[in-house]
């Protein structure tokens, strides 16, 4: 039986992780932490996310048993893995889906990867993995058409744009040979002037509840190719980031790609 520590459990996406881990016969919950202070402290992690009592009480960082675990999943905060990182035990399995890395934030993740199996991605939702892989093949493809990239959250997402369109937007600058630093034009405004070819505009929404949707437009003179993904519930999310788990439990350290977990050949 593999074992999970779920960081930022008491979350949006946090809580349909230890949803999927309640839901599954091959996998069992250890570790669940929430924020220091959390007025949710001690109340079990099952309950919190409105599924059965799993009798594992949400916990500060420090407070958590998450060295017991097989494998940890963190959907939290930059703080919060920052956090979490040195509490690892080494060769300790991680998977990640916390986005807003800062250069320190990152860099510190890097180095984790040296002690124990590291992997990462801005969306665990495997039909995303499928739309990246579209995205790059359809602007190698379209050589000379402009490429747009549009994203949507709901209100309460705090980085932007969202690490998914960060992704997009570096395999469309990968795939067409630009450096992303001097490529990517976050949003227009005011006297922008005409469109450089080479630029790949970024542009976040954000309103409401939605889960999350990420568009590529790629446009010619005389049309426009659109790629889309709208992911409906977190579900896909949490599914996405257990079967990473299983797959990295085990690994030698190292960075691992969200594509070979889930046996996506080509990305
Ligand atoms: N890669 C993906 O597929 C994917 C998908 C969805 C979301 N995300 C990312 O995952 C992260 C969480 O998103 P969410 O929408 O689930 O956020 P959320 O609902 O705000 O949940 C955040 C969780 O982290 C905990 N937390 C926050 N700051 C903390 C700190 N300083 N110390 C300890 N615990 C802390 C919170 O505890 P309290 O409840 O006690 O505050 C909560 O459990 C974000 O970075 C988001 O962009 C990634």
């Amino acid at each position: 039986m593999l074992t999970l520590a779920v960081c930022g459990a008491s979350g949006r996406t946090g809580g349909m992780v230890v949803a999927a881990i309640a839901a599954s016969t091959d996998v069992r919950l250890v570790a669940a932490t929430c924020r220091a202070g959390s007025e949710r402290v001690g109340r079990d992690a099952g309950a919190a996310a409105g599924v059965r009592d799993l009798a594992v009480p949400l916990a500060p960082l420090d407070g958590a048993p998450i060295t017991d675990a097989d494998v940890v999943i963190d959907f939290s905060s930059p703080a919060a893995l920052a956090d979490l990182l040195p509490r690892l035990r080494p060769g300790q399995a991680l998977v990640t889906g916390t986005t807003g890395l800062d250069a320190a934030g990152r860099e510190a993740l890097v180095a984790r990867a040296a002690d124990g199996p590291v992997l990462e991605a801005s969306n665990f939702s495997p039909g995303v993995a499928v739309l990246v892989d579209l995205a790059r093949r359809a602007v190698s493809a379209l050589p000379g058409y402009d490429v747009e990239i549009i994203e949507a959250h709901h209100r309460h997402k705090v980085d932007a744009p969202s690490g998914t369109a960060l992704t997009l937007a570096h395999a469309v600058c990968a795939a067409r040979g630009l450096d992303p630093a001097l490529a990517l034009r976050h949003g227009r405004h005011g006297a922008a002037g005409p469109r450089p070819g080479p630029e790949i505009g970024v542009h976040a929404l954000r309103g409401g509840g939605v889960v999350g949707e990420h568009e590529v437009w790629i446009v010619g003179d005389t049309e426009r190719v659109s790629l889309g993904h709208s992911a409906t519930t977190r579900a896909a999310f949490a599914e996405g980031a257990l079967r990473a788990a299983r797959w990295l439990a085990g690994r030698p350290p190292g960075t691992y790609r969200l594509s070979d977990a889930l046996g996506l050949t080509s990305l």
